[in-house]
């Protein structure tokens, strides 16, 4: 099976490249499914039940979240009715589910949406939780399984890959917004520690520069907003799985508003 899994999707610039560009991606990859971080698809902060209705219109299969799944109050009720998670070690009451599972070729695959400790929301210990959500899935007899940690440290996204690489399928960073070059497969998991933001390349993480450097400057706060122009960018990881939920090929693929798309291949260790 073959998968697409794209990043944090920052605002209309974001939606608008989905729109552009992912029905044609999905055709010339021949991909079965495809995944995305809703968490700043609606200007930034959160997603509202209309872009959602839009971006799963544009192609995209399931989508998850972060420490902005619920900005926008429309996800309260959203949860039951579209194929949405949040992240899984958010406390035990939060709405919505930590992991979603869809099935392919008669194969059942979750996705598993987790959240970092450094700079987020209080949440429980994420490397605790998804070792339990791992042994609840591989009781059910589920092999394929793809996370989206998002995370603000480099270094917890490498802990969780360096612990899990042998018992999951994929692990995608999020959160940070700028894709790191460490794509790799290894022992059949393909990570990456970022994938990278979707939306406006030229701002500050996908943002109109003026607000965030007068922060810098002042110390003064502002409402960060979205560019009303500006160069973009879809940015996304495809990979596939063979029968036992193992990663055998992957690759970024960078496609850009004015330029040529760029392919970089996943490290072989
Ligand atoms: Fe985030």
């Amino acid at each position: 099976m073959k998968l697409a899994f794209i990043g944090d999707m920052v605002g209309k610039p974001a939606r608008d490249m989905v729109k552009k560009h992912l029905k044609t991606i999905r055709n010339d990859y021949k991909l079965d499914y495809v995944i995305a971080n809703y968490e700043n698809a609606s200007h930034g902060f959160g997603l509202t039940r209309k872009n959602c209705d839009e971006l799963l219109s544009y192609g995209i299969d399931m989508m998850t979240g972060g420490n902005h799944s619920f900005d926008k109050k429309d996800i309260l009720d959203m949860f039951d009715d579209y194929p949405l998670i949040r992240p899984i070690n958010y406390p035990q009451d939060t709405v919505g589910e930590g992991t979603y599972v869809t099935s392919l070729f008669g194969k059942d695959v979750a996705i598993v949406n987790l959240m970092g400790y450094y700079t987020m929301p209080m949440v429980d210990n994420p490397f605790i939780a998804i070792v339990n959500e791992i042994k609840r899935l591989k009781a059910q007899n589920i092999k394929h399984i793809i996370i989206d940690f998002h995370a603000e440290a480099t270094s917890e996204k490498n802990i969780l890959f360096a612990m899990l690489k042998s018992e999951v399928s994929a692990i995608f960073g999020t959160h940070t917004h700028i894709g790191t070059d460490d794509l790799v497969i290894d022992e059949g998991c393909c990570y990456v520690t970022d994938v990278g933001l979707s939306g406006c390349r030229d701002g500050i993480i996908g943002m109109d520069k003026k607000v965030p450097i007068s922060k810098m400057l002042t110390s003064m706060g502002g409402h960060f907003d979205i560019p009303k122009e500006c160069k973009s960018i879809l940015q996304m990881i495809i990979f596939d799985l063979d029968d036992d939920g193992k990663c055998i090929n992957a690759f970024k693929l960078k496609t850009y508003s004015d330029r040529v798309k760029v392919i970089t291949e996943a490290l072989r260790e």
